[in-house]
């Protein structure tokens, strides 16, 4: 049975579009009172309008998670103005699509270190007060892409497999503290992921592909990061892989 979110303090990372926005929305309307995080400051302010309304409490972080002190900070901002922090959703990404063999690696590297290294920061700060309070939910999200890997993919695929192998060895080292860990699989969602890629005619062959198909929306995808975290507390959503009913791979 669902349970409500009132009186729980969540976090969202890349809450300015997309699937963090959602999510942020999603768990406001459960009742929780939520933290949003991003780099686009006028795009939190404005999803903080929409939370206030939902009572949710809204607090904006504008953090460029690049850095992994940024990323600690957050949790720290949002523990020092809440009080605690108990639900974790580490969202933001971005997703640079290449050849290996043309590929920029500055970009690669930044991607690796928004996508895993930023996502470890956020998770380690937020265990000290989880493990104290003995409860807690960290939710990271993944990919298909972190079941398949596919051409022009690699880089990307490594975070998404990362992020996958992370959640679960982190599982396995904080279950007895009754902290629950999920990763959330989706495949093609329609936001603003793919306007970043870098490579023209990869850009052009992923947008026709996913355009040939009834995309996942990103409210889909929050309803599913939701349902990990309203569930009874013995109960853990450990993964959730999720595709378009249209998606073959
Ligand atoms: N869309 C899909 O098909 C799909 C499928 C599977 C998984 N995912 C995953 O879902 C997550 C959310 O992506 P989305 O699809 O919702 O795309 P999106 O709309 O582009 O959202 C990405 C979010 O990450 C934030 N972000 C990017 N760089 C950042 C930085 N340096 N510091 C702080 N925040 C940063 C962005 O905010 P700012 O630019 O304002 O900083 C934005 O809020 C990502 O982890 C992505 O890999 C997406």
């Amino acid at each position: 049975m669902s349970q409500r979110l009132d009186s729980r303090i969540a976090l969202v990372t890349g809450a300015s579009s997309g699937i963090g926005e959602a999510t942020a929305i999603a768990l406001a309307e459960a009742g929780a009172k939520v933290a949003i995080a991003a780099r686009r400051k006028d795009r939190l302010d404005e999803l903080a309008k929409k939370l206030a309304k939902l009572g949710a409490d809204p607090l904006v972080l504008p953090a460029d998670l690049l850095d992994e002190n940024e990323a600690q900070r957050i949790v720290g901002d949002t523990e020092a103005h809440y009080g605690r922090l108990d639900i974790l959703v580490n969202n933001a990404g971005v997703m640079y699509l290449e050849p290996v063999a043309d590929a920029d690696l500055g970009r690669w590297r930044r991607m690796l270190e928004l996508n895993v290294l930023s996502m470890i920061a956020s998770t380690q700060a937020a265990l000290r007060g989880m493990r104290a309070r003995r409860e807690g939910d960290i939710v990271n999200i993944a990919s298909t892409a972190g079941r398949i890997a596919n051409p022009n993919a690699a880089a990307y695929s490594a975070t998404k497999f990362g992020v996958v192998a992370f959640s679960e060895a982190l599982r396995r080292e904080v279950y007895r503290d009754h902290i629950r860990v999920s990763v959330v699989e989706p495949g093609v969602v329609a936001t603003e992921l793919r306007d970043h890629i870098g490579d023209a005619a990869v850009k052009d062959a992923l947008n026709a592909w996913a355009d040939g198909m009834r995309q996942l929306q990103a409210v889909d995808v929050a309803e599913a990061i939701r349902f990990c975290v309203t569930r009874p507390a013995h109960v853990c959503i450990n993964e959730v892989l999720m595709r378009p009913t249209d998606q073959d791979r």
